[in-house]
C-alpha cells in the first residue's frame, strides 16, 4: 500500500510509515498532472499547508482512504469532497501547538522592540539606538482573537510576562475564559482596548477578512500579530494602517498567497515584520505532528479508530 507525502515531515513520520509497510513516496513541489498520476494508487496522503487538496485531486485517488495533515489547519483541504468519497481527513491538533504559541511571543517583542529592524541595520554598519524606542508588555493589554489551543498557550505565557488578557471567541464559555485569567468581549472592544491583538481563529468563511481598515482603525496606536492564518486580516489594509501610523507596528507568520509575492505591499513597510510560516518549524513540533499522522494512517488503513491527536 503506497503512502504519498506531497509536503516535507520530519523523518520520523516517515519511518514510522516505513516500519509499518507503507510504500513512501515523497513528491514535493509536485502539482496537475503529475500529482494526479502519482496520487492515484495511494491509499494515503500526507501534506502540510502546501498542498491544495481540491475535489479534482481527490477524484483522481480512487484508493485513497485518508488524507493526514501534519498539522493544524485544513484549510487547504476541500473536506466535503474527501466526504463524498469517502476520504477521512485528519490533522495533528496538539504537536505544533507550543512551537506556535512561542513563536507568537517571540513576534509580539519583535514587533514592539523592533528587534529585526535594528538587526539589519546593525548588520549592515549602522548603530542606530537612538532610533528604536520599544514598547514594554509589561502592564500591558493583549487582545486575543480566537482563544483556542494556541490562543490559551499564548495567552498564559505573556500573562506571566505581566499582560492582562482580553478575549474575543464567540465560541467558548466566559468559564474557560476566567480559568485563564481573561476577560471576554466583542471583537470592536478587543480591538479598542488591545495594546497588541494577536489572531488565533481558524481560516473560514466567518474569518475571512475579519480584521480589515475599521477594525484597524480601532486599534489604532497598537501592534497586531498574526500567526494563525493569512486571509483572516486584509493585508493591503494592514500595509496601509502601519505604513499612516494607525497601527505602530505588525508582525506576521502567515499570508493570504504563501509563498508571499515579493510585490506585496507588506514588505515595503519598515514597521511589518514578517516569517515565512515558520510558527510550527521545531524539531519538537515537526516530530510530533508526523508521528502523530503517521500513526493515523495506521489506524485508518486497519479499520482501526482515527484519534486526530
Ligand atoms: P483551535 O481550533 O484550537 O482554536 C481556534 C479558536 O478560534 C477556537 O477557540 C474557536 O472557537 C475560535 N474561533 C473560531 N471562529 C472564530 C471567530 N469567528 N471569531 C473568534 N474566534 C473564533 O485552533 P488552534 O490549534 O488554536 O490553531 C489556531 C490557528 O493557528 C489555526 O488557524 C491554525 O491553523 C494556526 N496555526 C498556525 C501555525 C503556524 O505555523 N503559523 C501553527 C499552528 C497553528
Ligand atoms: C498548522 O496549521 O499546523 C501550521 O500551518 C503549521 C504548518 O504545517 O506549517
Amino acid at each position: 500500500m503506497k503512502v504519498l507525502v506531497t509536503d516535507p515531515i520530519a523523518d520520523a513520520g516517515l519511518e514510522r510509515l516505513d516500519e509499518a509497510g507503507f510504500i513512501v513516496e515523497t513528491a514535493y513541489d509536485i502539482e496537475g498532472e503529475a500529482l494526479r498520476s502519482a496520487i492515484q494508487d495511494a491509499v494515503g496522503l500526507v501534506v502540510r499547508s502546501g498542498t491544495e487538496v481540491t475535489a479534482d485531486l481527490l477524484a483522481a485517488a480512487p484508493e485513497l482512504v485518508i488524507v493526514g495533515r501534519a498539522g493544524i489547519g485544513v484549510d487547504n483541504i476541500d473536506i466535503d469532497a474527501a466526504t463524498e468519497h469517502g476520504v477521512i481527513v485528519a490533522n495533528a491538533p496538539e504537536g505544533n501547538v507550543r512551537a506556535a504559541a512561542e513563536h507568537t511571543v517571540a513576534m509580539a517583542f519583535a514587533t514592539a522592540r523592533s528587534i529585526p529592524q535594528a538587526h539589519s541595520r546593525l548588520k549592515s554598519g549602522e548603530w542606530a539606538k537612538g532610533e528604536y524606542l520599544g514598547t514594554e508588555l509589561n502592564n500591558k493589554t493583549l487582545g486575543i482573537v480566537g482563544l483556542g489551543r494556541v490562543g490559551q498557550e499564548v495567552a498564559r505565557r505573556l500573562n506571566s510576562l505581566g499582560m492582562d488578557l482580553l478575549a474575543y471567541d464567540p465560541y467558548i464559555g466566559a468559564d474557560r475564559a476566567a480559568a485563564l485569567g481573561a476577560e471576554l468581549a466583542e471583537l470592536d472592544t478587543v480591538l479598542e482596548r488591545a495594546d497588541i491583538a494577536t489572531v488565533h481563529t481558524p481560516l473560514t468563511p466567518e474569518t475571512e477578512g475579519l480584521i480589515s481598515e475599521p477594525e484597524l482603525a480601532k486599534l489604532e496606536g497598537g501592534y497586531l500579530i498574526n500567526c494563525a492564518r493569512g486571509g483572516i486580516i486584509d493585508e493591503s489594509a494592514l500595509a496601509e494602517a502601519v505604513a499612516d501610523g494607525t497601527l505602530n507596528g505588525a508582525a506576521l507568520d502567515v499570508f493570504a498567497d504563501e509563498p508571499l509575492s515579493t510585490d506585496s505591499p507588506l514588505l515595503a513597510v519598515e514597521n511589518v515584520v514578517v516569517t515565512p510560516h515558520l510558527g510550527a518549524s521545531t524539531e519538537a513540533a515537526q516530530e510530533n505532528v508526523a508521528t502523530s499522522i503517521a500513526d493515523q494512517i495506521v489506524a485508518a488503513t486497519n479499520d482501526e479508530p482515527v484519534m486526530n491527536a
